[in-house]
């Protein structure tokens, strides 16, 4: 399997060979790709790729039991890793011989990621809706769209979430421009997300991630998306640190706040974000060191005192009543449960 690999975005573009379940391991855990639904897709991915590995060992469905824990194990929040999991143990489970069980890792695998780039394409169509509205209401004057982290194609296997009704607004010659927040520590925003609207030609301005309040304020917002790495069935949201902080002022602002999503970020399981979302905790170093480009290399600097402690929550929740509305493949919803199961009833 070939990803990107994001450490290196902006300034380098770097294709990564994955080979064994431990590359698909370290490249989630490392953050080589990242983004809720493509750590699902790589996830998947990585199962077939176990089931490769299994063919030369003695016992085909332990190995694959033990290579299923071990990816879902990488990183926590994001549901859609074990979502797809889960998808590919279960249609595995189908096959009569370790080579039927390969091939239907395959095909289970291309689905998953047909399906989530299926899903971004139809939450762009969703989304496009509201940024027509408002471009209307300003008199097809500029529609600024403030954004955190990096929700965009680089985030699943094509198109994004939050970015999805960006991209299909721009090309359909509405007029906009993005507010990018820098998304510390690892700088989602100003590395991932400021790459994909220049390459894409959209208008973007990058900011240091506590700028978006004063915007707000002074009328430099019409409105806020951001994407989702899981929401409960009740609606409340956890996405990159700092989303709630967004939400917040976006609040006080009456600036709508939506959130765009595939339904495979929902965990109908769950129903209160704080107590029941594992908030991934990482590394101090993402805090006190910085990476970027120096005389045309890479360099990593310190910009903390050294041996500071820091401490590096990955995810905030924000709470649904804080969120206008979800973005999803199926339309647009309030944040509560009665108006997600009506766009889902199955999960009623
Ligand atoms: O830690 P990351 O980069 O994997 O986190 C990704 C995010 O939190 C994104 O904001 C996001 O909305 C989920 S991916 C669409």
């Amino acid at each position: 399997m070939q990803v990107i690999d994001q450490r290196r975005l902006p300034h380098r573009f770097v294709i990564e060979d994955l080979k064994t379940v431990n590359d698909v391991c370290t490249a989630i855990r490392d953050m080589h790709v990242r983004g809720a639904g493509l750590i699902g897709v790589t996830a998947a991915y990585g199962m077939y790729l176990a089931a490769r590995e299994a063919a030369g060992q003695n016992d085909f469905d332990e190995f694959i039991r033990i290579a299923a824990g071990k990816i879902s194990d990488t990183r926590p929040t994001a549901v859609n890793l074990a979502w797809a999991v889960e998808q590919m143990t279960n249609a595995m489970k189908k096959g009569r011989d370790t080579e039927e069980k390969t091939k239907i890792a395959l095909q289970t695998a291309n689905e998953i990621l047909e399906h989530d780039i299926a899903c971004c394409r139809k939450i762009g169509e969703n989304g496009l809706k509201i940024i027509k509205k408002i471009s209307l209401r300003k008199k097809r004057g500029v529609v600024n769209i403030l954004t955190h982290c990096n929700a965009g194609w680089l985030a699943f296997g094509d198109y994004g979430t939050a970015t999805a009704p960006i991209y299909e607004a721009f090309d359909k010659g509405i007029k906009l421009h993005v507010w990018v927040d820098e998304t510390r520590p690892l700088n989602q925003g100003s590395r991932l997300t400021a790459w994909e609207l220049r390459e894409h030609g959209v208008p973007y301005s990058v900011i240091a991630d506590n700028t978006g309040g004063y915007l707000m304020q002074t009328g430099q917002v019409d409105m806020v998306i951001t994407g989702a790495d899981r929401v409960t069935r009740t609606g409340d949201v956890a996405n990159k640190i700092g989303t709630y902080l967004k939400a917040l002022a976006a609040h006080d602002n009456n600036i709508p706040f939506y959130v765009a999503l595939p339904s495979s970020t929902i965990d109908w399981k769950i129903r209160d974000g704080l107590s029941e979302i594992p908030v991934e905790k990482r590394g101090g170093e993402e805090v006190n060191y910085m990476e970027g480009l120096c005389d045309g290399e890479i360099k990593r600097i310190l910009v903390s005192p050294a041996e500071s402690n820091a401490v590096n929550y990955a995810f905030d929740i924000t709470p649904a009543k804080f969120v206008t509305g979800f973005i999803t493949e199926r339309g647009i919803c309030r944040a509560n449960e009665k108006n997600l199961l009506e766009l889902f009833p199955e999960f009623v």
